[in-house]
């Protein structure tokens, strides 16, 4: 466990090491929520970062006006807006492509994106449920279009922030729940959650020195939250947004979480997360390890994770080929 004191405490170096100075991160569902937290925190705690945020048509305006906040709190930074949906793969694509055109490396990629679909499913333009392409689809294409960026990074990081511990038994008949009779709000969730730990363990272990961390916050007092509570999800003694977002950047630039050290270094008396089997951080609310080998394991061993890989990429060439 990794008190809240600690957290600040290794959050506070960030503005004095010199490996911390001129980051490259890319923020994706930060609009809102944890997301936004762990962006104004990165922000406002480092010299010289680079930062890229998405924003989906309906927020461009707002996400500019805090991003102007930023760039005053911060005026050594530079922020640029990609205008993206995080429900469209292509568009994930398309703000890819933006980074790739103006940056040599990328230190962070960290993605927040995702909601419960309590008012039901309603696909996409491209024909996924947005649910799941939120949680999976477009974080997962995210990270594969930049590898060549973070591969690039000195010590580079993919945070997810989801539900890291609470993979569970596939539908493997039904990857994408398209059966209705399959499909479910908690269903969507657990699929997103599994399937992208399975994929992301993939890329960690062909990308041996990028961190992969899959991190469940816990109940945190976010705009998804109070959404949620009206649909009677009430978990108790959330977090605040602004914890939360401390949390996240300590994820995010502590070496605790790194294969390659070279952020902010393990404060006293804690050492490196172990990984999953896979080679991922699985972590918890208070930074703790989560266990899901139980349930992946068994799924590793009998190919469900190659199975879900083939699966998706299969997905992502049609949504490539519908958006040309
Ligand atoms: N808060 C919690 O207690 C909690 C607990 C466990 C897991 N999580 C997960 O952590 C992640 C962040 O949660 P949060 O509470 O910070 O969420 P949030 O405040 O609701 O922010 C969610 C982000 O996802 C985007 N988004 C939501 N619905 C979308 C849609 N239909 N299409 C495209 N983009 C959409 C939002 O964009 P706009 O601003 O444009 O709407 C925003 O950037 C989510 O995946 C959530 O499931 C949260």
């Amino acid at each position: 466990m990794v008190s809240f004191h600690t957290v600040q405490q290794s959050n506070g170096l960030l503005a004095s090491l010199p490996q911390t100075q001129g980051l490259v991160a890319v923020f994706i569902g930060a609009t809102s929520g944890i997301g936004q937290s762990a962006l104004e925190h990165f922000a406002k705690s480092t010299i010289n970062p680079r930062i890229y945020s998405t924003a989906r048509a309906k927020t461009v305006d707002s996400h500019n006006e805090f991003l102007d906040t930023l760039r005053k709190a911060n005026p050594t930074g530079s922020y640029t807006l990609l205008q993206a949906d995080p429900s469209l793969v292509s568009d994930m694509d398309g703000a890819i492509d933006g980074v790739l055109k103006k940056e040599t490396k990328v230190d962070l990629l960290f993605m927040s994106p995702g909601f419960f679909a309590w008012e039901g499913r309603v696909d996409t333009k491209e024909g996924l449920d947005p649910s799941m392409s939120t949680r999976y689809y477009s974080r997962l294409r995210a990270v594969q279009r930049m590898l060549p960026l973070l591969n690039a990074a000195p010590s580079p990081r993919v945070v997810s922030i989801l539900a890291a511990g609470m993979e569970a038994p596939l539908n493997e008949d039904d990857l994408d729940l398209r059966d209705m009779k399959n499909w479910s709000v908690w269903n969507a969730s657990l699929h997103a959650c599994t399937m992208g730990t399975l994929a992301l363990e993939r890329l960690a272990h062909e990308n041996p020195r990028l961190s992969m961390v899959h991190c469940h916050p816990g109940a945190v007092a976010t705009p998804g939250l109070a959404h949620s509570n009206k649909h009677g999800l009430n978990p108790p003694n959330p977090i605040s947004q602004d914890e939360g977002g401390q949390r996240a950047l300590f994820l995010s630039t502590s070496d605790r979480f790194a294969v390659q050290p070279g952020l902010v270094p393990i404060p006293d008396g804690l050492e490196v997360l172990p990984r999953s089997g896979g080679g991922m951080f699985l972590v918890g609310p208070q930074g703790e390890m989560k266990d899901s080998e139980k349930v992946l394991a068994p799924m590793r061993q009998r190919g469900v994770d190659k199975q879900v890989w083939r699966f998706t990429q299969d997905m992502f060439s049609k949504c490539v080929a519908a958006a040309a």
